[in-house]
């Protein structure tokens, strides 16, 4: 079944993209399609939060769209119009991380030949998004903490004290829960932070909306580069939808980029399209999944770990990640289920929320 083309989402994405370039897929229509609760929730959540200058902490795997997920909140928030100014927190040393977020008179460092103006002024009246706040090192963390709470700093080499209205938007792909116990994130900037939390779900625990972002994505790219292509062969769906995606839609989206690219027009797109040259893509990108060299890529895969690990998986979203009730479905007892959920390192947000 094609989930896009029964909606005629074909149409309504050309539609959207010429009229409102600004709109994503995702705003636009992926919480409309999406069949994961979770993620209901979550577009719930953001609904009722994002007018309010609430501080938002949006927390999941790398390519969850976390960063899309941020952008949605200022989209709908009453400071649209503001500035959105993004920082990305891992990709600076200390030093200048923090020149770059509260900026620094002339002459503050070697090199400051004038002065500049940081995020946190540039952002003012509006929102400041920091990415990957959980790489933050901790003297940057107590810096920002005093922000948080004063609305006011002062510059890297400078006296006067500048007050700023910002909305913080913060995001980070390491559970920062875990950092924080083991003392690499400050507990009371945590709290800070953590007036909503977003638990965005990784792929593999909303299998339901694999297809539909996979179907979103064949229509994407062919659309782009004008190229007639056919559904996904059941194989290839099947495939798609047994994966454990630790890229997540990132990883997904840039398979059915590629998928798109290689196969030949009009035709179905099947397995063979979505191997990577040379190499059994399912080896090179899955944590899951191991290749048998000569054979190509194979769904139906023999090694019982994987199996094993495939089928708790399956079984506990089936039982929205009830372990007892996935337990019964496994023919196994709790106990059992539990020491192999350890095992496998499988977890899910809302057992931290019940242990918290
Ligand atoms: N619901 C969605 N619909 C369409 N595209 C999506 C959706 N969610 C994510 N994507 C795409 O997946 C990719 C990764 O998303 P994003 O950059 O927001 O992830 P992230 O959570 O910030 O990852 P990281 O932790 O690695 O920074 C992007 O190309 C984004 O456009
Ligand atoms: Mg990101």
């Amino acid at each position: 079944m094609n989930y896009l083309d029964e909606l005629q989402l074909s149409d309504l994405q050309q539609e959207v993209e010429q009229q409102r370039p600004d709109l994503s897929f995702f705003e636009t229509y992926y919480p409309k399609l999406s069949r994961s609760p979770e993620i209901q929730k979550i577009y719930s959540l953001i609904d009722k939060i994002a007018r309010s200058n609430a501080t938002v902490l949006i927390q999941g795997e790398t390519g969850t769209g976390k960063e899309l997920i941020a952008g949605a909140i200022q989209a709908q928030s009453l400071r649209s119009r503001e500035p959105y100014v993004t920082v990305n927190c891992a990709a600076l040393p200390e030093h200048l991380l923090e020149s770059e977020l509260f900026g620094h008179e002339r002459g503050a460092f070697t090199g400051a030949v004038s002065s500049h103006v940081g995020k946190f002024e540039q952002a003012d009246g509006g929102t400041l998004f920091l990415d990957e706040i959980g790489d933050m090192h901790p003297s940057t963390q107590a810096k920002i903490l005093r922000v948080l709470q004063e609305q006011a700093f002062v510059r890297v080499g400078g006296q006067r004290t500048i007050n700023v209205d910002v909305r913080i938007i913060a995001a980070t792909n390491r559970d920062l829960w875990e950092e924080m116990e083991s003392g690499r994130f400050r507990t009371d900037l945590y709290y800070r932070l953590n007036v909503v939390t977003l638990h965005v779900p990784p792929l593999r625990e909303r299998s339901e909306d694999i297809l539909i972002l996979a179907d979103y994505f064949r229509h994407k790219f062919a659309a782009e580069i004008k190229k007639q292509v056919g559904d996904f062969d059941d194989e290839t769906r099947l495939l798609l939808a047994n994966h454990s995606w630790p890229g997540n839609i990132r990883e997904l989206r840039n398979l059915i980029e590629r998928a798109v690219l290689v196969v030949n027009p009009n035709h179905t797109v099947t397995a063979k399209d979505l191997a990577m040259t040379g190499k059994d893509y399912f080896a090179a990108g899955g944590r899951d999944r191991r290749r048998d060299e000569k054979r190509g890529p194979s769904l139906f895969t023999l090694n019982l770990e994987e199996l094993e690990r495939t089928a708790i998986t399956i079984a506990l979203q089936r039982s929205r990640w009830v372990q007892k009730e996935a337990a019964a479905l496994l023919g196994i007892s709790p106990r059992a289920l539990n020491y192999k959920i350890t095992q496998y390192k499988i977890s899910h947000a809302s057992w931290r929320k019940n242990s918290a």
